[in-house]
């Protein structure tokens, strides 16, 4: 059944877990989780992104979702809309049926100027009001994501930085996220503790210098009943990374965050932890192995298949680890 993240999330707040968030653009991602949560008996939160929208159309994407539900009757299935740029994108995908949205006002609209704390709570604030009339639920996010080593905010592919960002909006404030929730009555917390998105977090396995939970006890420590949520949170997992440069592919040397730290924080307060990278390397990984192996293969469900079993084991992983398992 279709839930709201703030039911889910409660949930888990009582029963001490954390909830793997895996972005989806396509019908293997989506059966992937499904095929991971029944196994493990595990609730879902599913969520698009602009660029999954941009790839897969909002319908296909909406729709994908609403047959793994059709599917998977006793599993409750969040659907969220990963970062929304403005409210009027959080409006869309509540008009058209999701349970839970997410407006990133950290951000000006156009992904990459930080915003100000005044505009930040304003359009929160907005997208809080619209959605709670409707019973759907808002994550908004304070503090920008980026790498405390070097201060960029992600890299695609590991040449390139987006941005740079300054040194100061890289922590969120706890006593800011305080004031922040308190204005806004968001639902979930997205913070700022030293991960970015994409492949390229970390040049060498973090330490607590550059990947801070202690930021995630010390706002948990002040605001103990707003969830917390960890984008950028891929592990980057090794042994992916060495498939994907064994059959042909050119990943630089890279860490993520390890699943021991995720855990911590979710000791913590983080409830919701973002993933997104980890199902593309364990997709791109089996799929150039398959084909590298296979050469006379000209069926695509065969390297399909490959790919939403590797992507299935990365998620019911998490959802073991994370503690989620066992709470559909
Ligand atoms: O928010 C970050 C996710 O990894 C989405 O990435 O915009 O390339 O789909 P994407
Ligand atoms: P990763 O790039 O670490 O998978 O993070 C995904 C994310 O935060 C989506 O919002
Ligand atoms: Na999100
Ligand atoms: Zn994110």
């Amino acid at each position: 059944a279709l839930i709201s993240m703030r039911q889910l999330l409660d949930h888990a707040a009582e029963n001490g877990y954390g909830m793997p968030a895996f972005n989806v653009n396509n019908l293997e991602q989506v059966q992937a989780i499904m095929e991971a949560a029944d196994e493990t008996n595990s609730p879902v939160i599913m969520q698009g992104s602009a660029g999954a929208r941009n790839y897969a159309g909002e319908p296909f994407l909406r729709h994908l979702i609403m047959a793994a539900i059709e599917q998977y009757p006793h599993i409750p299935v969040c659907m969220h809309q990963d970062h929304g740029s403005e409210p009027a994108v959080c409006l869309r995908s509540i008009q058209s049926g999701f349970s839970s949205v997410m407006m990133d006002g950290s951000l000006m609209a156009d992904c990459k100027t930080p915003s100000s704390y005044e505009y930040n709570v304003n359009v929160t604030k907005t997208v809080v009001d619209m959605a709670h009339a409707g019973g759907v639920s808002v994550e908004g996010e304070l503090g920008c994501l980026g790498s405390l080593e070097t201060g960029m905010m992600g890299e695609e592919d590991g040449h390139g930085a987006e941005g740079v960002l300054d040194h100061s909006s890289l922590l969120t404030d706890p006593e800011e996220a305080a004031d922040f929730v308190e204005k806004t009555g968001v639902d979930a917390l997205a913070i700022a503790i030293g991960t970015s998105h994409g492949a390229y977090k970390f040049t060498k396995p973090p330490t607590g210098d550059i990947l801070s939970i202690d930021t995630v006890k010390k706002i948990h420590a002040r605001i103990p009943n707003t969830h917390l949520v960890m984008h950028g949170s891929s592990s980057v997992p090794q042994d992916w990374l060495a498939v994907i440069n064994e059959f042909g592919g050119e990943m630089g040397v890279t860490y993520g965050v390890p699943v021991e730290e995720i855990v911590e924080g979710i000791k913590h307060g983080v409830r919701k932890v973002n993933i997104d990278t980890d199902l593309r390397m364990a997709s791109t990984g089996s799929i150039r192995r398959h084909l590298a192996e296979n050469p006379s293969n000209f069926d695509p469900r065969k390297f399909y298949k490959v790919a939403k079993d590797a992507m299935k084991q990365i998620c019911v992983d998490r959802y073991v680890a994370f503690g989620a398992a066992g709470h559909a």
